[in-house]
């Protein structure tokens, strides 16, 4: 919003100097001791009206206009050829209260779409563990950014429940002779790894296993039964842990879902001539001719008759083009199926189902070790993640006497904003390095340092306790420059965060915000200020601060504890 309208402020200058630029860019300034904003078009101009930037500079800086008045403090041209802009007091109140009362921060909002958005995608029948909560926390997060943009946004989990874990399972539970009623999560838990390894060292077994799980695809009843009871075992834990982190799902569906649309898929891929016979399998070739890599040919279907993984997610791909028609399909999932993506996406955009460039693989890094390897506990499996939520509830009693007495409910909030804050504050694509004692501190870059933060200045609102706090144009100290300056910068951030799909413009708006704030009433003695009018003011910005860190956490699906 402010870029836009210094934009706007500077167009009309350059207008009057009979300069027309289209669009001007204004960033916010890189040397904050120098300008609070600054503009590079300069350069551009230059070359292409062959005038010399300094020139241009000084045409600029030497015009008497009242809008230049109204918006700077100092307006500069900086050689070789920068704008720089320091703001006036009286353009950043009339912000800040237009940021206090238009809806949304006053973001810019584009016309509703829709957008059907796939993460979670948790495989039925394996435990969850620390890997599967980055798609799960990085997923919510993007979806309730791209709500509150005013868009429809449909959740899908695209859980992976057909594959070969399933007939690992099954010949697990056979083996053992469990009976249908008997089937719960703990074994569930137990006999995966355990069948899963035994795969590994014995070529038989493994045969077995896919026999059973080609043979629960083709309907077999005995297996359809057993499938059905672990899904219904395997759903019931997954929706626990989720709801936990307070990720949720529209739809439930799986790999299993898209069977009833293979046929159409199937047909439409045949009607375009598209399916390619190789070495018995049918396959759909994607390689275009300007690719610098490699990209192989889809394959649809096996020469078993077995459908694949690339095969259900265009079987997906058309259930949500038949029951949204989406806008937008977007993929929160490990950067290493980039390419597997890649694939379904170029057949897609073949079939005519939805173009390619409005299908998004949004690639997320891993959750490291300190060796950069995947987290491992010390045994060398990756911890699940309810063992998980427990040790860092742990580790953050550990830290202070108080967190021992903390209520369940205040406690689990935290654990939530340790977990995800430290996730959401690594750009997605990234891997990170886990580690729970310092995602819990107090200071730092981390989850509970925002929500301290909050509460502190919920205290102080409080106990002040002051009726009608409005903005006052007349008061106006140099000491709350950096906090009401940043207070400016709320748009930005949810604006990239939403155009890239990056919630990590958001955590960072909010650690920025909180260390200003912080040094604000930390420097200020705002309690007991003789002049009120003063306090007013302040109460006015840090009002205004809390309520944006409340719907922005609430973004990042962080809610508040009652106090800490
Ligand atoms: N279940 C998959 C896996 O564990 C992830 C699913 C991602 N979503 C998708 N539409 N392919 O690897």
């Amino acid at each position: 919003m402010i870029k836009d309208k210094l934009s706007q402020v500077l167009k009309e200058i350059f207008q009057n100097c009979n300069y027309e630029i289209e669009d001007i860019t204004v960033t916010v300034s890189n040397r904050p001791d120098l300008c609070d904003y600054q503009c590079n078009d300069i350069f551009k101009l230059s070359k292409k009206l062959g005038k010399s930037p300094l020139k241009i500079g000084e045409e600029i800086t030497n015009l008497k206009l009242d809008i230049i008045d109204q918006t700077f403090k100092k307006f500069e041209f900086v050689k070789p050829g920068f704008i720089n802009m320091t703001l006036s007091d009286a353009f950043i109140n009339e912000n800040i209260k237009a940021i206090n009362t238009l809806p949304k921060f006053g973001v810019q909002e584009g016309p509703q779409e829709t957008y059907v958005i796939d993460y979670g995608g948790a495989n039925v029948a394996k435990p969850l563990h620390v890997g599967h909560m980055r798609p799960a926390i990085v997923g919510e997060s993007i979806k309730r950014i791209i709500k509150f943009m005013g868009h429809k946004v449909i959740s899908d989990i695209h859980m992976g429940d057909y594959g070969l874990q399933i007939g690992q399972v099954i010949y697990g539970l056979k083996q053992e002779q469990i009976a249908l009623e008997d089937i719960n999560i703990n074994l569930l838990n137990r006999l995966y790894p355990l069948i899963s390894a035994k795969c590994k060292e014995d070529e038989e077994v493994k045969e077995i296993c896919a026999t059973i799980t080609k043979e629960l695809q083709d309907g077999n009843p005995e297996y359809q039964k057993y499938w059905q009871k672990i899904l219904e075992v395997s759903k019931a834990d997954m929706k626990n842990l989720y709801d936990f982190l307070d990720v949720h799902f529209d739809l439930w569906y799986g790999e299993s879902d898209a069977y009833a649309y293979l046929d159409a898929v199937q047909k439409m891929l045949e009607a375009k001539n598209l399916l390619v016979k190789s070495r018995g399998a049918l396959v759909v070739e994607v390689q275009k001719e300007d690719d610098k890599k490699e990209v192989p040919p889809l394959l649809f279907q096996k020469s078993n008759g077995a459908y694949l993984y690339a095969s259900t997610d265009l079987g997906t791909i058309y259930q949500r083009w038949q029951d949204f028609k989406p806008n937008h399909i977007l993929y929160v999932v490990d950067n290493r199926q980039e390419m597997h993506l890649e694939q379904v996406f170029r057949v897609t955009d073949k079939l005519g189902l939805l173009k390619y460039q409005d299908l998004e693989f949004l690639g997320h890094g891993t959750v490291n070790g300190e060796d950069g390897k995947p987290y491992k506990t010390r045994n060398g499996d990756a911890p699940g993640l309810e063992t998980l939520f427990a040790q860092t509830k742990e580790i953050f009693k550990s830290k202070k006497a108080e967190n021992e007495n903390m209520s369940d409910e205040d406690t689990n909030k935290i654990v939530n904003a340790i977990l995800k804050f430290a996730d959401l504050q690594n750009s997605r694509e990234k891997d990170y390095i886990f580690d729970l004692n310092k995602f819990s501190d107090v200071t730092g870059k981390t989850g509970p340092y925002i929500l301290y933060t909050y509460l502190r200045i919920n205290k102080i609102i409080k106990e002040l306790n002051l009726k009608e706090v409005n903005l006052n144009d007349i008061i106006y100290n140099d000491i709350d420059r950096d906090l009401r300056l940043k207070l400016l910068e709320v748009s930005h951030a949810l604006e990239s965060a939403f155009i890239e799909r990056k919630p990590s413009y958001i955590a960072d708006y909010l650690y920025n915000l909180a260390v200003c704030a912080n040094s604000f009433y930390s420097h200020n003695h705002i309690m007991n200020l003789e002049d009120s009018e003063k306090q007013k003011n302040w109460i006015y910005i840090l009002t205004l601060t809390n309520k944006i860190i409340e719907e922005l956490l609430d973004l990042l699906a962080i809610k508040i504890p009652s106090k800490m």
